[in-house]
């Protein structure tokens, strides 16, 4: 039994395909977990709660109230109490409302209550699965940190052959499981990663910043709790957040602040990653006051910032791993190998400005992961997503 003593909420809602939620459920209690199912009105009309709730061996929550005036049924408990959240299938309408906030039932409130990961498996026509508003509320729900199971092609209710149909039970039963046995790799370990730019201020309403938008550092932190791992994000001003609830954001806006965040949590860590755009030059002086209009021309006066990376490479214990970035537009692959050696990382990745889709502000990246040993591996343009999971592979590779 795989998922022994997991507990499951299942929400089900309004599609002709909740009539293969019933087999999934069976899969799920089958391999030992414990499911709630939770039912959306027009769930109901597809399927039965009795057929539910005797698969489950636990009354279908619907509504907000239970069975008995006086019953409230606390989305908030649920939410808490779950290991994992699976809405399959998810309609057209549930991913609308998750996407956007609209708690009108049992399933989307407790959605928004949940601490624990969540995975989604649409079903609908195919032209309502490739409609924009679809595909933007899946972006959107991705941005939560969401898993969508996509949906595959083939033959659907209406008669047509398009994508929409929901993944068979038997194939979001082995994501389930590969989830949970992955989880736990790192278990126990503890890493630090910076991420986003650093604002340097100029004056109380001026900075120097840069178009980092900390997705990349916040992607491999997700990937390192999400196998089990303890994170300290110290994070640059973004305008993203975590979700994984082990990764634990330490808010800076400087270099400095950044430094010393870094250097106090190094030493208990097993390993960092240094995703940061860190600013090279901070401002000798902040002005105190808004600098006003009317000089000719400003000279701002410059001084370095300390580098984080070469800091936490002098003080890196044998058993500690410690990567970088290399971000560049010329010699790319000398400048990476320098950097990594001067700054005693054990990998560094590397992204040029001059590959399209890679870098600041967008969703994709295309990377090298050069090993102390000078090993090469390229990967192809991906989802930052992917190349988290690349990376934190290639730690695991070095740690465990
Ligand atoms: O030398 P360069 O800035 O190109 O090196 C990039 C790598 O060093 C990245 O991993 C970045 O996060 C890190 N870095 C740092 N502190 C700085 C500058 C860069 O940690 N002040």
């Amino acid at each position: 039994m795989r998922l022994e003593g997991k507990k499951i909420i299942l929400g089900i809602t309004g599609s002709i395909a909740a009539y293969k939620a019933a087999m999934l459920l069976r899969l799920l209690v089958k391999e030992g977990a414990e499911v709630q199912v939770v039912i959306t009105a027009a769930g109901k009309e597809f399927i039965t709660p009795v057929t539910l709730s005797a698969l489950s061996g636990k009354p279908v929550i619907s509504g907000f109230f239970g069975a008995n005036d006086g019953i409230w049924n606390s989305h908030v408990d649920l939410g808490l109490w779950a290991d994992l959240m699976l809405v399959a299938p998810a309609t057209a309408s549930t991913l609308a409302k998750m996407a956007n906030g609209i708690a009108d039932n049992m399933l989307v409130t407790t959605y928004m209550s949940a601490k624990c990961p969540v995975f989604i498996a649409p079903a609908m026509d195919l032209d309502m699965f490739a409609h924009p508003s679809t595909l933007k509320n899946l972006d959107v729900l991705k941005s939560f940190g969401n898993v969508i199971i996509e949906p595959a092609v083939g033959e659907l209710a209406s008669g047509l052959t398009g994508k929409g149909r929901m993944e068979e039970p038997e194939r979001i039963l082995e994501i389930v499981v590969d989830y949970f046995s992955l989880k736990g790799s790192l278990k126990g370990k503890t890493f630090l990663v910076t991420a986003g730019p650093t604002f340097e201020k100029i004056d109380p309403v001026r900075f120097i910043g840069n178009y980092s938008s900390g997705k990349m550092g916040y992607a491999i932190a997700e990937q390192l709790a999400g196998q089990g791992a303890n994170v300290v994000l110290v994070s640059g001003p973004v305008s993203i957040s975590a979700v994984n609830s082990r990764i634990k954001v330490v808010k800076v806006e400087s270099a400095d602040e950044m430094f010393a965040e870094s250097m106090a949590h190094f030493p208990n860590s097993d390993g960092a990653v240094m995703c940061a755009a860190v600013a090279d030059f901070t401002p000798v002086m902040v002005e105190n006051y808004k600098t006003k209009r009317g000089k000719s021309n400003w000279a701002l006066e410059l001084k370095p910032t300390r580098d984080i990376a070469q800091a936490l490479g002098n003080i890196k214990t044998e058993n500690q791993i410690l990567a970088g970035f290399a971000l560049e537009t010329s010699d790319e692959l000398e400048n990476a190998v320098q950097k990594m050696v001067k700054k005693n990382l054990d990998f560094i990745v590397l992204n040029s400005l001059n590959d399209k889709g890679a870098c600041f502000q967008v969703d994709t990246n295309k990377i090298t992961i050069i090993g102390k040993d000078n090993n090469q591996q390229f990967f192809e343009l991906k989802s930052k997503k992917e190349v988290a999971v690349d990376i934190v592979e290639k730690i695991k590779s070095l740690i465990l």
